[in-house]
């Protein structure tokens, strides 16, 4: 009979903002970028995913490997959640060979429990911190001694931007030149300790799903794209060098400038595609304008936006721009949701912006979410799954 016990991780893994975007596949099987990348690990205490991986010899062999992810049955059979099932078994695999004293929980089927706390699959890098934990926990459950940069070659087959949510702070990917993949990780430049006074003040447009995936949207760039070439060959490499420059410099108004740049030229070749992708709407452009008066109005750089597959803005600050910053698009945004009061206290009104600007960011903000820099994934013992192998209600 099989044994009934049932083997237990859990992990929680951040969201990640790219300051230097990844956009473009030189391979798409592999998931191999066109150009590295660079971004920020936003604090788990405001956004974060938990998972639970777990097997059992007593779960059916005929249910499969699968995943619960925020209550619903979610498909686990695409080719990216595949890849990564069968890099970590294989790794778990060998260290059974290796050691035959070793439970054997590669042969075991897997079942996942997963929560995001924040909408999923709505612009706000829910992939990426959704794959970085997958892995994550499993490489746990199988007790497997990969680093951070080894497990982020295999969440990098997840969703490319989940290779940087392995790391805390400040997070590069390395593009890589090999066929194989095996250079295309991620690594860290600096841990959030570095430069713990950045923040990120994000303005939700939309929580509905997004219209052009960042998959499909990058294949039609690559595909259709003059402007690509620049981006890919020059644009991006020098933004790489500028942005761990500004980072070990802590130098702000260098990070916004590069931020700033880096996100209109990825939406630039947006634009060029053929036919076109906007992902940007007006609300996007108006929060583009609050930030340059923010800075105009200030004499000096204070505030970057920057902006994914999607409308939201997050724009980022230092802590001691808080006034200005926050308080400027509080004045504005007062009424809605996300606003942490405690960060707020004595907050003088601040600058005002231009009427149109103000009037379509109130129409179009749902809410705010304010948060900072932050570290890479935990692990925790608080388990979505019970140690009957059942999923926990909560
Ligand atoms: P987003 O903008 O939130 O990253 P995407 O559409 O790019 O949206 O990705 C959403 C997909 O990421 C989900 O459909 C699911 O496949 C995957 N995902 C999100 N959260 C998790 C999670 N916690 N665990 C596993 N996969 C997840
Ligand atoms: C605009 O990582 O979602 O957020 O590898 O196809 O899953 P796939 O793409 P994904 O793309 C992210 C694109 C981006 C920029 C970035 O995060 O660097």
């Amino acid at each position: 009979m099989a044994s009934d016990t049932v083997y237990r991780a859990s992990t929680t893994a951040p969201v990640n903002i790219a300051v230097v975007k990844y956009w473009g596949k030189r391979d798409p099987k592999l998931n191999l970028p066109t150009n590295s990348s660079l971004s920020v690990t936003l604090s788990q205490a405001d956004l974060r995913t938990l998972t639970t991986a777990s097997c059992s010899a007593s779960y059916p062999s005929s249910d499969g490997d699968s995943l619960l992810l925020n209550g619903e049955p979610s498909d686990v059979a695409g080719a990216r959640t595949q890849a990564c099932f069968r890099e970590l078994r294989s790794r778990r695999a060998a260290l059974e060979a290796a050691n035959p004293s070793l439970p054997k929980l590669s042969a075991m089927p897997l079942r996942l429990v997963s929560e995001n706390n924040f909408p999923t699959a709505a612009g706000l890098a829910s992939s990426a911190a959704g794959f970085a934990a997958f892995v994550r926990a499993i490489a746990n459950l199988y007790e497997l001694p990969a680093s951070p940069s080894e497990l982020s070659l295999i969440a990098r087959q997840g969703s490319g931007s989940a290779c940087r949510s392995l790391f805390g702070g400040y997070v590069a990917w390395r593009m890589g030149d090999k066929a194989d993949g095996s250079d295309s990780m991620a690594d860290q430049v600096a841990e959030a300790s570095h430069w713990p006074e950045m923040r990120a003040l994000i303005l939700v447009v939309s929580a509905a799903k997004k219209g052009v995936s960042s998959t499909s949207g990058m294949q039609q760039t690559v595909a259709t794209s003059g402007l690509f070439q620049e981006r890919i060959t020059k644009v991006v490499p020098q933004n790489m060098d500028l942005m761990e420059k500004a980072i070990k410099e802590k130098d702000f108004a260098a990070f916004a400038e590069v931020t700033m740049r880096d996100s209109n030229s990825f939406h630039a070749t947006c634009a060029d595609t053929y036919p076109p992708i906007f992902y940007m709407n007006d609300v996007s452009r108006a929060a583009i304008r609050a930030v340059e008066t923010i800075n105009a109005n200030v004499g000096r750089t204070v505030a970057a936006y920057t902006f994914d597959a999607g409308p939201n803005a997050v724009i980022y600050y230092l802590e001691q721009d808080t006034e200005a910053v926050v308080g400027t698009f509080y004045h504005v945004l007062g009424e809605i949701d996300g606003w942490k009061q405690a960060s707020l206290k004595g907050l003088k009104p601040s600058m005002s912006l231009d009427g149109g600007v103000a009037s379509i960011l109130k129409s179009g903000v749902s809410r705010v979410i304010m948060t900072g820099v932050g570290e890479g994934p935990m692990k925790t013992d608080d388990f979505l799954v019970a140690e009957d192998g059942s999923p926990v209600k909560r």
